[in-house]
């Protein structure tokens, strides 16, 4: 174990280390590389919530709509919460409601990832496949992008620390998000 990942490990003392921010940050990538490195088990909240519905989170929007979803997304959160030892990637919306956050933060460490508009867009795919995403849908996914995020900034001011991986590759971020947990997820603490 390399000293970074020991040092992250000791620092979060079992909480989850809980990946949160827009579509195309990174969240699933990250965390998935970072649960090996860390030696713990990786939970995707959207791949939870469409085991629990039994259909893709574009049909569960589709058929069932965006309040069916997010009360799936609820419930998927408070299972992950009552868990420990995990790292966790969330879907971009999660922190929107507020009893989410709380859930969340009883035991865990909440990082958020960002990057510019349109190193998102590209990260998601590009125009076309923006538009698959029920979210991003509509003639303009840039626009669209922006005005979330600016409708988010307070949902995610709730994180505990932040990492823009605009400019950085998957393994140099995995490195960037060990090392912040490394010197900082020791100091969170709640209440
Ligand atoms: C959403 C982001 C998606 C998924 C759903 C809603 C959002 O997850 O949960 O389409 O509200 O930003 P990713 O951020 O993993 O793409």
């Amino acid at each position: 174990m390399t000293g970074v990942v020991a040092a992250a490990r000791s620092a979060l003392a079992g909480r989850n280390l809980v990946l949160v921010g827009f579509m195309g940050t990174g969240k699933s990538t990250l965390g998935r590389v970072a649960a090996r490195r860390l030696g713990r088990r990786f939970i995707d909240t959207d791949a939870e919530v469409e085991a629990r519905a039994g259909l893709f989170i574009p049909e569960i929007f589709d058929r069932l709509g965006e309040e069916a979803f997010r009360a799936l997304e609820a419930e998927v959160l408070v299972s992950v919460a009552e868990r420990t030892g995990l790292v966790v990637a969330t879907g971009g919306g999660a922190l929107g409601r507020s009893e989410n956050v709380a859930v969340l933060r009883a035991n865990g460490v909440l990082v958020l990832l960002s990057a510019r508009p349109d190193v998102l867009l590209r990260r998601v795919g590009g125009a076309e496949a923006a538009a698959r995403r029920p979210l991003l849908a509509g003639p303009d996914p840039l626009a669209r992008i922006r005005t979330l995020l600016t409708e988010r900034q307070e949902l995610y001011a709730h994180a505990d620390l932040r990492l823009d991986t605009s400019d950085m590759g998957a393994s140099e971020a995995v490195q960037a998000l060990l090392a912040l947990c490394a010197r900082k997820a020791a100091g969170i603490r709640r209440g």
